[in-house]
């Protein structure tokens, strides 16, 4: 393993691009439009800065580490020597089916592909391709430079090499990986989402505010943010996606999404990225 392509530079690619160059890898970042590579770079070059700041990397290794990472808009450009594909855009079934259904005709037969999704089958992505034992779930965590979890989803299809080969390379990144099956939410998702729908539920129903239920959480579970902070941070229409994906894969009412979240989504209120959500920010 030694060429990354990592597909989509947003939050989770540029974290994932990030890591990987930062641990020698060659990395090949593709979006569809150069403003989104620049402002990625941008991002990796000062989360990068933090890093110096507090001496965890020099100033050399941080200008290496950028050296190691090529842009393309391209999407055959970025993947036909790819080792590995990442793929990290937006969390839409058609749309990773389709960059799924291209990978395997412009990837060397040989590459595995990877999927960050946080709650789409990787089994349905998988069999879009000619290569379903060569498709494997890698989810990072946000923010994937300081998060230590990748969740290794194994898809119906995946093989125990390919499983060990991620599993591996996840451990030379400096993560902990753990391998799960592919149901859905996986487990990091099918255990968080309940308890962010559930603080939800708990400021609908005028039980107490929203700092009241994120100070409860942070100062009485030590968690680093309350559940509705998190919501904000993860965005507040992808913890409604992952909740729509638990309540019709289980077909069970208690992943049903509570109606504040569908209404603050359908108000565009989706948290950091449009600046309001259960907090504001400027
Ligand atoms: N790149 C590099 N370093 C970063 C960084 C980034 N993007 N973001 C934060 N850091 C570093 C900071 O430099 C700081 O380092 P030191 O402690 O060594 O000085 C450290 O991380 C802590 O950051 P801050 O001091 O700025 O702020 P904080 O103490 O409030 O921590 C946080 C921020 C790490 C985000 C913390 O609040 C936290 O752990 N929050 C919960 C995150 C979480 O649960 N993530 C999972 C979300 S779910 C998901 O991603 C998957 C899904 O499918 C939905």
């Amino acid at each position: 393993m030694k060429s990354i392509s990592v597909i989509g530079s947003g939050t989770m690619g540029n974290g994932i691009a990030h890591v990987f160059a930062q641990h020698g890898y060659q990395v090949s970042l593709v979006d569809i439009k150069s403003e989104f590579l620049e402002k990625a770079l941008a991002t990796i070059s000062k989360n990068m800065d933090r890093q110096v700041a507090k001496g965890a990397i020099s100033q050399a290794e941080k200008e290496a580490s950028l050296g190691r990472i090529a842009t393309f808009t391209s999407l055959e450009g970025g993947v036909k020597k790819a080792d590995l594909v990442v793929e990290a855009a937006t969390e839409n079934l058609g749309l990773k089916l389709d960059i799924f259904h291209q990978l395997d005709q412009l990837t060397p037969s040989e590459a595995i592909l990877a999927s960050n999704t946080s709650s789409i089958s990787i089994t349905k992505i998988a069999a879009v391709t000619k290569r379903p034992s060569q498709v494997i779930g890698m989810h990072f965590m946000n923010p994937v430079p300081v998060m230590k979890l990748v969740e290794v989803i194994r898809g119906y299809a995946t093989s125990d090499e390919v499983t060990k080969t991620i599993m591996a390379l996840s451990r030379d990144l400096s993560k902990d990986p753990v391998e799960v099956n592919d149901y859905p939410g996986f487990v990091a998702n099918r255990i968080l989402m309940p308890m962010i729908n559930e603080a939800i539920y708990t400021l609908f129903e005028g039980v107490a505010g929203v700092s009241e239920i994120d100070t409860v959480m942070k100062l009485g579970m030590a968690h680093p943010m309350g559940p509705l902070q998190l919501a904000d941070f993860i965005g507040l229409d992808v913890c409604l996606s992952i909740l729509k994906v638990l309540h019709e894969g289980f077909g069970n009412p208690k992943y049903a999404p509570c109606p504040l979240l569908v209404n603050m989504v359908e108000a565009g209120y989706k948290g950091v990225k449009t600046g309001e959500g259960f907090y504001h920010y400027t």
